[in-house]
């Protein structure tokens, strides 16, 4: 497995396996890889014959009151992985690498200003931009992405189509903990009691699946969820949403594809975890 550092050498090494007629497939990280990053990367291995992971903390996704500095970072042990789940590069560049000020950015807006939107307002910009320089540094033939961050999602999948990206965007079921909690490198933020407390949104979840049905009005979906996060002292709602799953716009009822969503503020800890339901 290689190891690049800059964007000229991992240029110089894509070209290389392109000449090869090699598929690549791409899955973009932030790195403090867990079990979801590992079914990520495990999909990619199986669909194509070259593995890009890249491992990058990115800053223009963090606002200026968020965990940029605290976000947790262990690279040898992400390589380590990596190379165990036969990943052929990690692309892991330094910020100055990869911007410079001022820098272009790319946005989809209506998407983005919904749920998570509302309360990080530069988050999705950021990612929209990295991601965007990701795919025009790698030129994957397929990037992936997990289900546990469905608007990120869906704003890749619209990008992508509206700006006729030539890569196939595959998404991967949400990994949970055994008791429940969606994995996520936030995750090591919590301490015991409040890991225990984090279960309310997997527990909402559950909730919001069994009284779910089609033509559902959102409040009937929505209320026995908030209320099982409200029981729990430590935790405080940012939001639990319906929404369209394609535009990301609340919806009164479940009479068409839709995205259950929601942010929770575990003490200081924001976490989320949603689910989808189809017609
Ligand atoms: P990060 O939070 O490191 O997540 C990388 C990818 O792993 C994302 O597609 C995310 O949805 C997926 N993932 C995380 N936890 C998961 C879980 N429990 N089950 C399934 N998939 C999971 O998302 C980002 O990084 C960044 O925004 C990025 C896209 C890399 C741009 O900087």
């Amino acid at each position: 497995m290689q190891v690049t550092k800059t964007v000229e050498e991992t240029r110089k090494q894509i070209k290389q396996w392109k000449k090869e007629g090699k598929t690549i497939g791409l899955v973009p990280t932030m790195g403090f890889l867990h079990e979801g990053h590992a079914s990520l990367i495990r999909k990619c291995r199986e669909q194509n014959d070259i593995v890009v992971v890249s491992d990058f903390v990115n800053p223009t996704q963090f606002g200026p009151n968020e965990d940029l500095e605290a976000y947790p970072r262990d690279f040898e042990r992400d390589s380590k992985l990596c190379e165990s789940l036969g990943a052929d590069l990690i692309f892991a560049p330094s910020p100055e690498d990869m911007y410079h000020d001022p820098h272009a950015f790319v946005s989809i807006d209506t998407l983005s200003e919904t749920l998570c939107g509302k309360t990080r307002p530069i988050h999705f910009k950021g990612v929209c931009t990295v991601v965007t320089k990701l795919f025009h540094i790698v030129a994957p033939d397929r990037a992936y992405f997990g289900e546990k961050d469905a608007q990120q999602l869906a704003i890749i999948r619209k990008m992508v189509k509206d700006l006729n990206f030539d890569i196939e965007i595959v998404g991967c079921p949400i990994v949970r903990e055994e008791d429940g909690l969606a994995k996520s490198s936030r995750n090591t933020y919590l301490n015991d009691k409040e890991r225990q407390a984090a279960l309310c949104l997997s527990r909402a979840v559950k909730t919001g699946k069994e009284v779910i049905y089609i033509g559902a009005d959102a409040k009937e979906v929505l209320n026995p969820m908030k209320a099982i996060i409200e029981a729990e002292p430590l935790a405080r709602i940012d939001y639990v949403m319906m929404v369209d799953a394609l535009t990301m716009q609340p919806i009164e009822k479940a009479d068409r594809d839709v995205l259950v969503a929601m942010a929770v503020y575990i003490g200081k800890t924001r976490l989320i975890d949603n689910f989808s339901y189809g017609v």
